[in-house]
């Protein structure tokens, strides 16, 4: 019954997690799977996030609304546009994470007239097959010096003549390469889009982790402000340590709101039916009650992260291209011949292509690593 369908690759994520689990080495360290952990290499939960679990009231599971919780999506938008925003004037969808919001977008796109995206790869891995279907424009992110590709942009924008998605990543935080483009970049694609049928999505899964909240939301706020068709997936993942929780929020600003909105809690009916509640009550909580904490933890998160970066730079010079990086990602410029031997001779994961989750460096290990890395670029 199913000898028609193509069998398919492991997740390349996953499967290196897998590996990294089994292996016995006790200096083996994972720079793959985006999951922040601390510099003891601990997984991490964020104590306002325990404590405002441990206030949840436990005396309710009944369903929430197919489209969430309306105080969640309420203080999210707000969270993610500032207090600018006129919240009846676009839909608000709760999802399950980050890609959840990803899908579902894509699935409204199909169901119009949407038939083409263009995509800057290299992008996070899961949004190509996210987007299939779609005739895909490839253009390439970054530049030849390894900065944002900000002429690849536009001369995709400018070749679009038919309904096309623009997938964006939100903030200054880009997985894989840890650079995106800059605000002044984003304005200037903004006045190229206004005259283009052109839907921007934005997959915004860092806030928070680039250059803190208010840094990071500016430039999705000029792009969700200014202009007409655009939409915004939200995780809670990395910011909320919820991940397996999944915890994201999805919202579409256009004319058509009214049938989009049936469109989207059709689609969730259909298929979770409606979404996990326990993050949505976590995160109402600690909006309301502890909000100032979760910034100040959420921040020193990005801190510590900063911190690994600039040991690993100044500990390896040639690596001084990732000082420009921001957020969990940056791409070591080296082979797959080498990212094998980092795993087979020194237990290092790193994935495909070498992007690495600097998060995942333990500062107990960092003589370890540095030596390892010294080993296969000299
Ligand atoms: C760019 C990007 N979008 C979306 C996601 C998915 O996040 P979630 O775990 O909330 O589904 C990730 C997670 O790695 C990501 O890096």
């Amino acid at each position: 019954m199913f000898s028609s369908l193509e069998k398919l690759s492991p997740d390349p994520l996953f499967r290196l997690l897998e590996q990294f689990q089994a292996d016995q080495n006790p200096n083996k360290l994972n720079l793959g799977i985006g999951v922040y952990a601390t510099e003891q290499g601990e997984p991490y939960v964020l104590p306002v996030v325990q404590q405002a679990a441990r206030e949840v009231s436990v005396a309710n599971f009944n369903y929430l609304p197919i489209g969430g919780d309306p105080l969640f999506l309420k203080q999210t938008a707000r969270i993610v546009f500032g207090d600018m925003t006129d919240q009846s004037s676009f839909v608000s969808q709760a999802t399950c994470g980050g890609t959840h919001a990803c899908a579902l977008f894509a699935e409204l796109a199909r169901r119009g007239e949407i038939k083409k995206m263009i995509i800057a790869e290299p992008t996070w891995v899961n949004h190509r097959h996210i987007f299939s279907g779609f005739e895909q424009t490839s253009i390439s992110h970054l530049d030849q010096e390894g900065n944002p590709n900000i002429d690849g942009y536009r001369t995709a924008i400018d070749q679009v003549t038919e309904p096309t998605v623009l997938l964006l990543h939100g903030g200054p935080t880009h997985n894989p390469t840890g650079r995106n483009l800059t605000k002044e970049q984003i304005n200037l694609l903004i006045q190229l889009i206004q005259s283009k049928p052109i839907f921007v999505f934005i997959d915004f899964a860092y806030l928070g982790l680039g250059d803190g909240f208010e840094q990071d939301a500016i430039s999705v706020r000029a792009l969700w402000s200014q202009l007409e068709n655009v939409a915004v997936g939200v995780s809670f993942s990395k910011n909320a340590t919820l991940y397996c929780h999944r915890t994201g929020a999805l919202f579409v600003k256009t004319a058509d709101g009214a049938t989009v909105e049936s469109n989207l809690r059709r689609i969730m009916r259909t298929t979770i039916s409606n979404p996990p509640a326990y993050g949505e009550k976590i995160l109402v909580n600690v909006f309301e009650n502890h909000f100032d904490q979760w910034k100040g933890e959420v921040d020193a998160m990005r801190q510590s992260v900063e911190r690994r970066r600039k040991e690993l730079v100044s500990r390896i010079p040639t690596l001084g291209y990732l000082s420009d990086t921001r957020g969990l990602f940056g791409m070591l410029r080296i082979t797959q011949e080498q990212i094998d031997t980092l795993k087979a001779d020194y237990s290092i994961y790193i994935p495909e292509a070498g992007r690495i989750n600097l998060s995942g460096i333990r500062l107990d290990r960092m003589d370890y690593l540095v030596k390892a890395i010294n080993s296969i670029i000299t």
